[in-house]
């Protein structure tokens, strides 16, 4: 099959990696993005045109405040240390999900960071924040939008190749429900921080041996 043209990455385990060394677990966060960074690098240096990151989930909003507010903080901060690292890259950077509860200095790292990067045409790199596929899907219906929709605006997605998901856990959990209708899924037992660049080439690997067949037949080896 080759290289996916968009990858999408549940980004999960972070606060086990941190606990499991005795550490807080915004210690995890911290190194998970560390680890977001090497796979953007990763993407744009191996032709995937399209990579979606789950870094804040609509349900995540139950965790306590301080976790949170360390969240939004780090996204931000990270946002503005990546800009030459995405500009260098041809790395063009949109966020996905709600913006109505973010914190205002978030939403200006955001609006700052897409504006300078509207020009990328390497890899488009969506970061999912205050993000709900459910809410998505709703939403789009509600606009009466064709659902597949690409259009500036809604939050529906082109179709996912390849699902990724670190932490041990194999589900999807509101993430591209409708994109990754026919996906393939690649579930990890490494939690996020630990995620390599040997385990990104099997999962690589493991993608161009797969047949996806979109409900056809298997091709015929004729001879
Ligand atoms: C899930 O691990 C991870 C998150 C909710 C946050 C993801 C954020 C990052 C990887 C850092 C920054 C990323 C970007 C794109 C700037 P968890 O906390 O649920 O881990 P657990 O299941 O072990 O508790």
């Amino acid at each position: 099959m080759g290289v996916p043209q968009h990858v999408a990455v549940i980004m999960d385990g972070n606060g086990r990696w941190a606990t499991s060394k005795g550490r807080p677990r915004w210690m995890g966060h911290v190194r998970g993005a560390h680890t977001a960074r090497e796979v953007v690098t990763y993407c744009a240096q191996h032709g995937v045109g399209q990579l979606t990151l789950y870094a804040f989930s609509s349900d995540n909003w139950k965790r306590p405040a301080d976790e949170v507010g360390f969240l939004f903080d780090l996204f931000a901060s990270h946002l503005e240390r990546q800009m030459d690292r995405f500009l260098e890259h041809g790395v063009r950077l949109s966020v996905i999900g709600r913006r109505d509860r973010l914190p205002h200095a978030l939403c200006e790292a955001i609006a700052a960071t897409e504006a300078r990067t509207a020009g990328g045409t390497r890899l488009h790199l969506r970061v999912a924040v205050d993000y709900s596929s459910r809410a998505a899907i709703h939403e789009a219906f509600a606009l009466g939008e064709g659902m597949g929709s690409t259009r500036p605006g809604t939050n529906i997605l082109p179709p996912v190749d390849l699902v990724v998901r670190t932490g041990g856990e194999r589900r999807l959990s509101d993430f591209l429900l409708w994109e990754s209708a026919y996906a393939e899924l690649a579930f990890l037992d490494v939690n996020f921080p630990d995620l390599s660049i040997a385990d990104l080439d099997a999962v690589f690997a493991d993608y161009a041996s797969r047949e996806r067949r979109y409900g056809a037949v298997p091709v015929q080896v004729t001879g």
